[in-house]
């Protein structure tokens, strides 16, 4: 049964109920009435059979996530009907809250621009506390630096082959780990990120770390448009004019959870100047073990699992790139659920998980001059 989005099924015998999106899945093998009593309480069960309004768009989305996070944390932990009810409806109601504002912040009403993007906002100040980051972050900064001397190796009279020149515009930036690894090698990093939370930490860094950098341009906006009045313009005495062009563009573990990749290339192609060149790090989508990169409770907002290195080239071709080049870049070790969604809302303990390794790409291309 497909249901504006999501699906639900379910058999006399077990396995009794799958929720969907993300792969119609196994949910549970048993307890199945609680669960379907626990999901009525949110959506008629009637109304789900039926496709009436209420189970179109944006809230059935949610629910269906939502159910679907609290099904497998209940349907681990609890062993009465009783204790099923209240620790799923808490939990299927904190859910619901963050996948639908999740869902509203990655979709591309401009409407929901300056509600920025609830997740991020609500991780950004935690988000430096995480090795991880940390860690992928340098790898991407070697690994952009490494792409850059490239060019200084095969032009070294070529103006390119400075990068302390280069005005950088940094589109998905968090809290700013990459743009503060990146500054002291280019003129100047425009960091912008939809959530305004993170655009906070980051200028809070800037305002309070000793030595911080003094080239980078913190900007809270869902960056869409070239042309987007958030961005510096392109002459100090023109507030309204032309909005600034640049040499390179990068975004590192953004491109996963952007709903459109053309759209978003077009808007990159469109901030670069002639010659200008992108350079987009993310985890590379090697099969169906790729999920794996994010636990159950934080599939919100995440649009595909990893990046397909052959279509991430033909789409960067399309949209008008040249010198195309796709390739693998680092591998990192990252901690995994063993089991989907035993992380929980908390996170992970030392004691849970297994490590995999996840290989990353590197995207290069430049606009035609
Ligand atoms: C997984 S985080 C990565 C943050 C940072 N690059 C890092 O590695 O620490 C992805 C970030 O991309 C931002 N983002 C996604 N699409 C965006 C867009 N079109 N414009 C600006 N920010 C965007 C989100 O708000 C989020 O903070």
């Amino acid at each position: 049964m497909a249901l504006g989005g999501c699906e639900a099924s379910t058999t006399a015998h077990s396995p009794l109920l799958h929720l969907y999106p993300g792969g119609l899945r196994e949910i549970t093998r048993s307890r199945s009435r609680t669960i379907f009593c626990i999901a009525n309480g949110i959506v008629d069960r009637t109304k789900l059979k039926s496709g009436g309004p209420e189970t179109h768009g944006l809230l059935l989305i949610a629910v269906a996530e939502a159910v679907r996070l609290a099904a497998v944390h209940i349907s681990r932990y609890c062993y009465t009907t009783a204790a099923y009810e209240k620790i799923v409806r808490q939990r299927t109601q904190r859910a619901m809250a963050s996948a639908a504002s999740n869902l509203r912040a990655t979709s591309s009403d401009k409407n929901s621009r300056n509600n920025g993007n609830a997740r991020f906002n609500d991780e950004a100040l935690s988000w430096d506390s995480r090795p991880f980051v940390h860690e992928a972050s340098q790898a991407a900064a070697t690994a952009i630096l490494a792409r850059l001397n490239e060019n200084n190796a095969k032009h070294p009279s070529d103006d390119k082959s400075q990068t302390n020149h280069l005005q950088v515009l940094e589109i998905g930036c968090g809290t700013g780990i990459l743009s503060f690894l990146l500054a002291p090698h280019v003129a100047r990093i425009v960091a912008v990120d939809a959530a305004e939370g993170m655009i906070a930490v980051l200028s809070q860094k800037l305002q309070k770390t000793p030595d911080a950098p003094k080239n980078i341009l913190p900007v809270a906006v869902l960056l869409e448009d070239p042309e987007d009045a958030a961005l510096p313009s392109t002459h100090s005495d023109q507030p309204d004019g032309l909005r600034q062009k640049f040499d390179l563009v990068t975004s590192h573990l953004v491109l996963h959870h952007i709903p459109d990749l053309r759209a978003v290339l077009t808007t990159m192609i469109g901030c670069l100047v002639p010659g200008g060149r992108v350079m987009l790090t993310d985890f590379e989508d090697f099969g169906p073990e790729a999920k794996r990169f994010h636990p159950a409770a934080k599939m919100a907002g995440v649009e595909r699992h990893g990046i397909q290195a052959r279509e991430m080239a033909e789409i960067m071709r399309e949209v008008g790139f040249e010198g195309v080049d796709v390739r693998a870049a680092w591998t990192m070790r990252k901690k995994v659920e063993k089991f989907e969604g035993e992380f929980g809302d908390a996170g992970a303990k030392p004691e849970m998980g297994e490590m995999m390794d996840f290989p990353f790409v590197l995207c290069y291309g430049e606009r035609p001059m």
